[in-house]
């Protein structure tokens, strides 16, 4: 098995799409072993409760400096000896010395079609008022690794999703999570899972 660690920091349904896809026998050789939060108070932390997952809390305010939090959150993985990292709505920010430490072993969902509204300031829900301040006819979801650069890793999938008239930013966020996200995360999970595996 190879060992997956999910960092989230809100409702957590990427979270939940991997753990139902676990429970399918849809993750191949993926294990979910540790859920890390961002934020004391995130749903996601009770989606892992309820399917048994161990959880961790790892705030960037309890450290003093960016590259002790890096280094605190390598750790905890470490000790866990969890093998891959998905960010599943992480919203905070991994610097080099997290990075260095998972090279090639980090991934993320980003709810657009790279390179088109990512990078610094996107996320969540402004994601998508800037595609429909855009008035692009069709939006999409991401899974790619993560490098130094934000949103600028290696492109694993992408899936595309119709922009309807009378779209809102909410409306067109849960289309995107359906059609896209909830599929994409967990197939490029069992991907790179299996990529790992391999190398072994
Ligand atoms: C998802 O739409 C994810 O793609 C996005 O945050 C949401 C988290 O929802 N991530 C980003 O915008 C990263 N730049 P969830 O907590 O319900 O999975």
């Amino acid at each position: 098995m190879v060992k997956v660690a999910v960092l989230v920091s809100g409702g957590g349904t990427n979270l939940q799409a991997l753990i139902d896809a676990q429970a399918a026998g849809k993750l191949g050789c993926g294990q979910i072993s540790l859920v890390v939060s961002s934020n004391s108070k995130a749903y996601a932390l009770t989606r892992a409760e309820n399917a048994g997952i161990p959880s961790a809390v790892v705030r960037r305010k309890d450290f003093a400096s960016g590259e002790e939090y890096d280094l605190a959150l390598a750790q905890t993985l470490k000790d866990n000896g969890i093998q891959l990292v998905v960010l599943a709505g992480f919203l905070s920010i991994l610097g080099p010395k997290f990075i260095e430490a998972y090279r090639d072993r980090i991934i993320n969902i980003h709810p657009s079609l790279i390179p088109s509204f990512c990078g610094d300031g996107f996320y969540g829900l402004r994601v998508h008022e800037a595609a429909l301040e855009k008035g692009v006819k069709v939006t999409g979801a991401t899974v790619h690794f993560v490098n130094e650069i934000c949103d600028g890793g290696e492109i694993i999938l992408q899936k595309a999703v119709y922009v309807e008239e009378g779209d809102t930013p909410e409306i067109l966020q849960r289309r995107v999570m359906e059609q896209a996200e909830w599929e994409l995360l967990p197939k490029a999970t069992a991907m790179i899972c299996e990529k790992i595996a391999n190398k072994k």
